[in-house]
């Protein structure tokens, strides 16, 4: 099977290859895939895409004109896909729906301590032989509640690690998961998980049910200098409202791994350039927020799973035989 791999990056192409162990012709294309970039896959039976590649109708049309019939995506979350419109184009997608749930995790928890301890400040300061301890002042998660919005696999890892550190967990799902539970985990009303979290994780999927799931109402309804978390999907918060909440002080922390407008930015080194995104560009100003681009998937294990998983749908497509992971409109 001939495959255009888009949005490849030199670990994508290590990964793949190593995976592929020569079962397809995978090509490498640096571009993202785009309405401009889409007749580039003319000609390949499969297009392997990751999170901020395009996906939307128009895109999905191009790839079927090309020839496109599977779309094998090496993410867990398929939001970016417009799932009626690959249907009517004839196009199959699939998906990785669990490489390592340890890894977006354990990024999560960083992104707690460091908040809470203040790591990205201290490293400054200590480099500038700084070494005064006023404005690093951090408490202890033990005894602290933490509310965990969406138990899946991800969710009920971030469970079980801070149920390690002596947190109360509180959380919300549509699905509540034995597993959870089991270790102590408290199902609450959404309304009461906002309202009794020291720290507040996100790790539902981003539908239109969740997009801005942390609006103003829902920030107004949290405890007054609370820490927000978001690694699961930038659409998750209104970005000016959550500006606005950390500028009153209304939220005291904010970490995150994702942001609504990140297409244009993440992904890429941008440090040479003028940051065009004004909303981005105030998160950087405040002294407790900490943004990494969409980074806590990356880990060894983790990109060895999706590259094995991505592969197997690719051959399973090739085979004719039933996918196991696919995605299709509800
Ligand atoms: P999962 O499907 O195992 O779990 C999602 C959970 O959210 C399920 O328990 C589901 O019942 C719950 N849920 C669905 N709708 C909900 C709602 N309206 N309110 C509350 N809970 C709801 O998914 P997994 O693997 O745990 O991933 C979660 C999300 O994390 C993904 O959808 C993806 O957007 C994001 N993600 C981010 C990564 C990163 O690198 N930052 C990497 C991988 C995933």
């Amino acid at each position: 099977m001939k495959v255009a791999v888009f949005s490849a990056k030199p670990y994508d192409r290590v990964f793949l290859e190593q995976a592929n162990a020569r079962r397809h012709e995978l090509t490498f294309l640096e571009a993202r895939l785009s309405p401009e970039t889409a007749i580039l896959a003319a000609g390949f039976p499969t297009v392997c895409a990751f999170v901020n590649d395009s996906l939307d109708g128009g895109v999905l049309r191009t790839l079927a004109a090309g020839g496109t019939v599977h779309v094998a995506l090496r993410s867990a979350g398929f939001n970016h896909v417009d799932l009626e419109a690959a249907q009517a184009a004839g196009i199959r997608v699939t998906r990785v729906p669990a490489y390592s749930p340890h890894a977006v995790a354990e990024h999560t928890v960083g992104l707690i301590l460091a908040l809470d301890r203040k790591v990205h400040r201290a490293y400054a300061r200590v480099r500038e032989g700084n070494f005064a301890l006023e404005g690093l002042l951090g408490f202890d998660l033990y005894g602290k509640t933490a509310g965990i919005v969406g138990t899946g696999k991800i969710g009920a890892v971030v469970a079980r690690i801070l149920a390690g550190f002596g947190c109360r967990l509180v959380a919300y799902d549509v699905a509540p998961h034995p597993e959870c539970t089991a270790i102590g985990v408290v199902y609450l009303p959404l309304a009461d998980v906002f309202a009794q979290s020291d720290i507040l994780t996100l790790h539902c999927p981003l539908t239109e049910e969740t997009r801005h799931l942390i609006d103003a109402g829902a920030l107004a309804r949290m405890k007054r200098g609370a820490m927000l978390i978001n690694s699961g999907r930038g659409a998750l918060i209104d970005t000016p409202a959550v500006i606005d909440a950390l500028k009153s002080g209304q939220l005291g922390h904010l970490g995150l791994d994702v942001y609504e407008e990140e297409g244009p930015l993440f992904f890429e080194d941008r440090s040479g350039r003028v940051l065009q995104d004004d909303v981005f560009a105030r998160l950087l100003t405040f002294p407790n927020v900490v943004v990494t681009g969409h980074q806590a998937f990356f880990t060894q294990e983790a990109l060895t799973a999706i590259a094995e998983t991505t592969m197997d749908n690719v051959t399973a497509f090739a085979e004719g035989r039933r996918l196991a992971h696919e995605v299709r409109p509800s």
